[in-house]
């Protein structure tokens, strides 16, 4: 486990580029904490590294799920918020898609943690004053590999 302090939106960025520069093929991101607590934030600065304009990543809140390419993956970004019951997470294809070829970001994940892959990363954001502290917690070997790197 690793808890980082975002003091302003720009630590939170350069940690997010740090972050994406270590992903890979088959990587699960679950993030998770309150409305505008820098979901969608983290998740733009981590596709940006990974070749994604930042102006392209939008929030799935509506659409539940955004695909993105990047230079060398695709990137696959849920918003899990609108979703009442676990079994809409069969209709909207998550068992499908969360993990398996390019990268998942699943935001609102902490709705439906049976749901989530066995192994994953979350990233919980909680705000701090102004700033957000931000807490990395490795489910499984890759993940804790990425932790000890940031
Ligand atoms: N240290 C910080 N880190 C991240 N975001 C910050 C920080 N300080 C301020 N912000 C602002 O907080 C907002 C976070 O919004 P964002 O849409 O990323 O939240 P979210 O967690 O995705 O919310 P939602 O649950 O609605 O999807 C942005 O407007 C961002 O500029
Ligand atoms: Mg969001």
């Amino acid at each position: 486990m690793k808890r980082i302090i975002c003091e302003n939106q720009e630590k939170t960025k350069v940690l997010g580029r740090q972050l994406g520069s270590l992903l890979q093929e088959g990587d699960v991101l679950c993030l998770t904490g309150e409305l505008g607590a820098g979901k969608t934030f983290l998740t733009t600065a981590m596709a940006e590294t990974l070749g994604v304009e930042a102006k392209d990543v939008t929030s799935p809140t509506f659409s539940l799920l955004n695909i993105y390419h990047g230079t060398k993956y695709v990137l696959k970004h849920f918003d899990l918020y609108r979703l009442n019951r676990e079994e809409e997470l069969d209709d909207i294809g998550f068992y499908e898609y969360a993990g398996g070829d390019g990268i998942t970001f699943i935001e609102w994940a902490e709705l439906f943690p049976d749901a989530m892959p066995e192994e994953h990363l979350t990233i919980r954001i909680e705000n701090q004053g102004t700033g957000r502290k931000i807490t990395l917690e490795p489910h499984g070997k890759r993940y804790e590999e990425i932790c000890e790197k940031v």
